[in-house]
Formats: structure tokens, C-alpha cells, sequence
């Protein structure tokens, strides 16, 4: 059999209801959208603020035919393999404590995770998620803020699971999944979203930057990254309390990173 002939159970068929069931008491009543195909649950998310919907939801798919990656990149979401899942919410922050959300995503992404390869999942910066050195898990975050006030309006916090056994595309060179084919997607999706709505109620809290410290894969490795055209070679060293990547260059300089791609360096 292909690896990607994955063979539905009655009890894996996205529900809205199954979904609620594993959702804590405080977020029973989030409203929940189903949708078979979509092109995309941001996208749809997007398209709901847009058209002035402004209640927190989770939006979610078997399959997605256009799934956006961070920096223009698409994300691969064949039918019934994966989790595709947007929440919508509307956190009161500012727009400095809203930097943190990113990383206090990819805090309850592991914690959410953590018991389905126990002790292995972990953080690279920003937020991908790797398992065995391959990233399993995405997040793509979207805010509509008012720069007026200062303020964070809505956030689209969009996360993409690769759950099943699966072979991917070839130039997908770094991607996996967490290779189980006996849980519902309906109890992840549950866990994943009691794990965000709980690490958002406690994003200033120094113990989220302080998990995601013990969580990232990057921390003591060679590293490079892009800086005005050149490939820089570096060590990470931390994340600061913005969740920016501290790293000291081969030249002896400590900067810091607050967006952008990292590629780990193999050792030498
Ligand atoms: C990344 O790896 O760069 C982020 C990937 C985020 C993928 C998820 S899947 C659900 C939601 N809808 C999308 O189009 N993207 C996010």
C-alpha cells in the first residue's frame, strides 16, 4: 500500500462536536467551522475578519488546497494526513507583549504534542516544530493590529500538523510527521487548542520564555542567517525576553535576531 493511502476511521472524520468534547470547560463554547476542502484556514479566517466577524473561533480542514507557509511559502496539506487548523482570537495586548505570542504558540504546540513522542518534540526558532531533527508542525501567526492605539485587534494563529505516516514531496527535504496513525484528529486538535488558549492566558509569564528556552533545538549550535545579502556563520546563544535569537558571529559580534530564516549547520 502507498503510504499516502490512508485509510479513514469513522471516528477520524473531522467533527465539530468531537472536537468540543476534548476542549477544557472555559473553552466549550468556542465556536467551531468544519470545512472538507478549503484553500486555506487562515485565508478563510482572514476572510471572515475582513467581512467583519469579529467572534474568536477555530476553523479547521481534511485538506487544504493553497495552506500558506511563513515568508510566501506554501504549506503541503494532502486530505486526512494532517492537522490544518486556524483559531481566531482576541487577546487584550499591546502590541509589544503581542510580539510573544509566536513563541508562547510553539510553548503549547510541544506541550499539546509532548505526549505523542514523549520528550522529543522540540522548538526551532522561530516557530517550526521538529521531531528527530525534521520539522513535523508549522505555525503561521497573522495579526490585525491598530497602530493607533497600540493595540493588537484580532490574531490568526494557524497551525499545521503532519500527523499520519506519509511520504512528502522531494523538495520538502526537512519535512516529517509524527508517524501515528491511531489517534483521532479531533482529540489533537482538542489538546492543541486548550494548550494555545492556556499559554495565552499566561503569555507574560517569565516561565513560557523560560519552556521555550528548554525546548528550542538551536540553542549552543552552529548556525547561519541572512543579514543584507550575506550568509552569516554564528552561534546561538539565547532568546531574550522578546523571543528574539541571541547569536555571537564568527566575527565576536552578539545580535539579535528578530525575524527571519536560520539553517542549523551540520557539525564540522
Ligand atoms: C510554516 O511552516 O511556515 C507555517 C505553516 C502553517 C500552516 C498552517 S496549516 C493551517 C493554517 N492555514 C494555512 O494556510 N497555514 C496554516
Amino acid at each position: 500500500m502507498n503510504k499516502n493511502d490512508y485509510s479513514l476511521k469513522a471516528e477520524d472524520i473531522l467533527s465539530a462536536q468531537q472536537i468540543r468534547n476534548v476542549l477544557s470547560p472555559q473553552w466549550k463554547q468556542m465556536e467551531i467551522d468544519v470545512y472538507d476542502t478549503i484553500d486555506s484556514t487562515n485565508s478563510q479566517a482572514k476572510r471572515e475578519l475582513s467581512a467583519g466577524n469579529v467572534s474568536e473561533k477555530l476553523i479547521v480542514a481534511q485538506m487544504q488546497t493553497a495552506g500558506r507557509g511563513r515568508r510566501g511559502r506554501s504549506f503541503y496539506s494532502p486530505k486526512d494526513m494532517g492537522i490544518y487548523m486556524s483559531l481566531i482570537l482576541r487577546p487584550q495586548l499591546n502590541l509589544q507583549d503581542s510580539l510573544l505570542i509566536t513563541s508562547a504558540v510553539a510553548v503549547a504546540v510541544c506541550r499539546a504534542l509532548d505526549r505523542y513522542a514523549p520528550g522529543k518534540i522540540g522548538i526551532k526558532w522561530v516557530n517550526d516544530i521538529y521531531l528527530n531533527g525534521k520539522k513535523i508542525c508549522g505555525i503561521l501567526t497573522e495579526a490585525i493590529s491598530d497602530f493607533e492605539l497600540g493595540a493588537l485587534q484580532s490574531v490568526i494563529i494557524g497551525i499545521g500538523i503532519n500527523l499520519r505516516p506519509q511520504e512528502f514531496p522531494e523538495e520538502l527535504t526537512q519535512a516529517a510527521s509524527i508517524g501515528r496513525s491511531d489517534i483521532s484528529r479531533n482529540e489533537v486538535i482538542g489538546k492543541v487548542t486548550n494548550a494555545v488558549m492556556e499559554v495565552l492566558a499566561h503569555l507574560k509569564e517569565a516561565q513560557v520564555l523560560a519552556e521555550y528556552r528548554k525546548r528550542s533545538i538551536l540553542l549552543g549550535k552552529g548556525i547561519t542567517f541572512e543579514q543584507n545579502g550575506n550568509t552569516c556563520r554564528a552561534t546561538a546563544l539565547d532568546i531574550d525576553e522578546h523571543g528574539g535569537l541571541v547569536v555571537r558571529t564568527e566575527q565576536g559580534r552578539v545580535v539579535t535576531l528578530n525575524s527571519g530564516e536560520i539553517t542549523v549547520r551540520n557539525a564540522e
